[in-house]
């Protein structure tokens, strides 16, 4: 048994593990990726011990070193991964022991629970960063649209009926107010999760002297006053993982609103709207039908939405049942979390994409909005400018709406003597309403479709998203 390669619990155990509980049980195959956030995390703790008195510092700088060595090595793609050795925390303190006699001190007043806890926060400060960055980008591509298409006018729509004329950068606009609402969500992320839990050990700290507040400072786990930002409780800092679920129910909510804008402009590029198209690198062919360019990136982004509400999912029944505090299940909370980031990511960054080369279809918007029964509602509000109560004039609307269907004339086209008929405040300037400049130019308030409110939020829009 010499040579099996044991984990660093040998001394307990007489056998080896089963040949099956090797494969079963690793987990290094996915956590490899925390290997930076893993190094940073143990350099941390070698200076504290080393501050603590607990080690000297040439041995916290040894390890420090080899630590930085390994880190490249692993970089390089030329670290040997042993699933042997189950995760990577141990492959790295096994490697570096091999080079380091101080090693052998590192897991010093440390337990893998806390560690790995430590690499997880680390890890999702970095993600929350990424993701931000990324809507950041879809941010800006929406904003870009916005800007050329602040005089493109489209029917907006209810029950997927025409309803009312907006421009289709207010429709843009909808989806930047829905990725920037993900973005204050990450940032909040970011910051709820900038807590240090070593020290907390397996479940019940140390009894050696270390300074949690220095690794804390360390790692950057502080406040903004430069104080560290501690966990409060030694069972709840390495059984806790709400915050792996919020990562995940920030990355279902903005994989929702990926979704409805993959659906959103899918729909308008069908040949039944017509009023986008998008440019060859988006888009694929058919390998039957000659005529055909299919918007698969948007029907792929609306396709993998699904694998973070999944994700979510996954790890809130994961969680639900277990006892305190740290339980081997745990280990399967990595891989939902890896593949929420890098399916969120590859969607945002697809969705920037395509959006960079949408280009609206001018006529086809045009005469879509043309339909002179999006402004019906506003023959209404004419009325009630007139001083009839709303409920009368819906009816008296509802009634033109029957008599043009009935003659077979578009409502613009109803003569006025059976306005007038309807209604006796049916004066002839009753069909200024049909005007599509002046029925937008009307509705100028905060959150409108104005021309002038949109042109304010493409200037906030570009205010908070900086230079380009
Ligand atoms: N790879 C393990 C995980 O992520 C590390 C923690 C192991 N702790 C333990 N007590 N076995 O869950």
């Amino acid at each position: 048994m010499a040579e099996q390669k044991q984990a660093t619990w040998g001394g307990r155990f007489r056998e080896g593990p089963d040949p099956r509980m090797v494969g079963f049980s690793e987990s290094v195959s996915f956590d490899k990726r925390l290997a930076p956030f893993d190094i940073r995390g143990s350099q941390a703790h070698a200076r504290m011990l080393a501050h603590a008195g607990l080690i000297t510092a040439d041995e916290a700088g040894a390890i420090c070193a080899g630590l930085d060595e390994l880190l490249g090595e692993i970089g390089a793609g030329r670290f040997d991964w042993d699933p042997a050795l189950e995760d990577v925390h141990m492959n790295i303190e096994q490697a570096l022991s091999q080079r380091v006699p101080a090693a052998a001190k590192l897991h010093t007043a440390r337990s893998r629970n806390d560690q790995v806890a430590t690499a997880m926060r680390l890890f999702f400060r970095d993600a929350a960063e990424k993701v931000r960055a990324a809507l950041d980008r879809v941010l800006i591509a929406l904003v870009d649209q916005a800007e050329a298409t602040q005089e493109v006018y489209i029917p907006g729509y209810t029950h997927l009926q025409r309803a009312q004329p907006v421009s289709m950068a207010h429709h843009f606009l909808a989806y930047a107010e829905m990725f920037g609402r993900d973005r204050g969500r990450f940032a909040a992320f970011a910051e709820s999760v900038n807590v240090c839990p070593l020290g907390a050990g397996a479940l019940a700290g140390t009894t050696l002297p270390i300074d949690r507040g220095h690794t804390a400072k360390l790692l950057g786990f502080i406040d903004g006053t430069g104080a560290p930002r501690l966990t409060r409780n030694s069972l709840d800092a390495v059984a806790d993982r709400d915050h792996f679920i919020e990562f995940a129910a920030a990355s279902a909510l903005c994989a929702t609103h990926l979704s409805r804008a993959a659906e959103d402009f899918i729909l308008w590029n069908s040949s039944e709207f017509g009023f986008i198209t998008f440019s060859d690198g988006f888009t694929t062919g058919s390998s039957l039908m000659p005529q055909k360019k299919n918007p698969d990136a948007l029907e792929l982004i609306r396709g993998k939405s699904a694998r973070a509400h999944g994700a979510l999912s996954t790890l809130l029944t994961l969680c639900k049942g277990l006892p305190l505090t740290y339980n081997r299940d745990l280990q399967e909370d990595k891989p939902p979390v890896f593949d929420c980031l890098d399916t969120t990511l590859a969607c945002l960054d697809i969705l920037a994409g395509t959006l960079a080369g949408a280009r609206p279809n001018a006529e086809r918007c045009a005469a879509a909005v043309a339909d002179p029964l999006l402004l019906a509602t506003d023959v209404a509000d004419y009325l009630v400018r007139k001083g009839m109560p709303f409920r009368d004039a819906h009816h008296a609307v509802g009634t033109l709406v029957a008599r043009a269907e009935e003659a077979g004339v578009p409502l613009d086209k109803l003569p006025d003597t059976d306005a007038t008929a309807v209604s006796p405040l049916l004066t002839p300037d009753w069909k200024e309403c049909f005007d599509l400049k002046r029925a937008l130019a009307a509705r100028e308030m905060p959150g409108m479709p104005g021309p002038k409110a949109v042109a304010a939020e493409i200037a906030a829009w570009r205010g908070r998203l900086g230079p380009t």
